[in-house]
């Protein structure tokens, strides 16, 4: 995909082929006085731009059907609709990240259906509907461990062919790679991406063994 021009608007940036806003940017600015997203969904995090190079390397298939957890202000959703023409569905626990999606979705000219749920409520049936299924910096405390490995066996169990999951390396990320790897496949490789700026981290495949 060709580099996309910085835009002539201030506080616009590209990154994988999508317009992202800084912080202050005025829409951004806007909307923070409105909706404060209270789950660490308020900015757009590293790990969704190593999630982006990684998908670079290992696309999925155009118009493939995928859902992000987790999905925040939804860069990687955005991406994947945009680069791979993906069905994509964002899923987040706090309603007040959408509003920001919905902005970001619109600057790149894609639809993102978005759904409000925790992870513990998505059920097999649903998630078997998606071909793949992604989250990025989705595994930051002890207590989501447990959750998002239930979910990732729900969903492959009903049909999901590839979980990837992206983290800056935080130990209960490497706990959820364990307790996936006593069941599934796992690739665990260490990863960075190039854009907006150098990010290190890391990437994990899970598919059925
Ligand atoms: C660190 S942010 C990452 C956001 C986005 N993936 C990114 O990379 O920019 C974590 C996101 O996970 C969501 N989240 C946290 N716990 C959740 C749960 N139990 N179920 C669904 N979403 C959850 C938060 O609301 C937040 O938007």
């Amino acid at each position: 995909m060709p580099k996309l021009q910085p835009m002539p608007e201030p506080n616009v940036y590209p990154a994988y082929g999508i317009y992202l806003l800084e912080p202050k940017h005025r829409s951004i600015r806007r909307l923070k006085k409105e909706y404060q997203p209270s789950v660490h969904g308020h900015k757009t995090w590293d790990s969704s731009f190593v999630l982006m190079d990684y998908l670079q390397e290992h696309p999925i298939a155009k118009g493939a059907r995928v859902m992000e957890v987790g999905c925040g202000w939804g860069p990687a959703s955005i991406y994947c609709a945009r680069r791979f023409k993906a069905k994509v569905t964002g899923v987040d626990i706090d309603p007040d990240v959408f509003p920001f999606l919905d902005v970001l979705a619109e600057l790149n000219d894609v639809k993102v259906k978005q759904r409000v749920s925790r992870f513990e409520k998505l059920k097999g049936k649903e998630l078997g509907g998606f071909d793949v299924l992604i989250g990025s910096d989705i595994c930051f405390w002890d207590n989501l461990v447990k959750p998002l490995y239930r979910l990732i066996s729900r969903a492959l169990e009903a049909g999901t062919k590839r979980v990837i999951i992206t983290d800056p390396g935080r130990p209960t990320f490497h706990e959820l790679c364990e307790l996936c790897r006593g069941k599934f496949k796992v690739e665990l490789t260490e990863w960075y991406a190039l854009e907006p700026a150098r990010n290190e981290g890391e990437v994990v495949e899970i598919t059925l063994v």
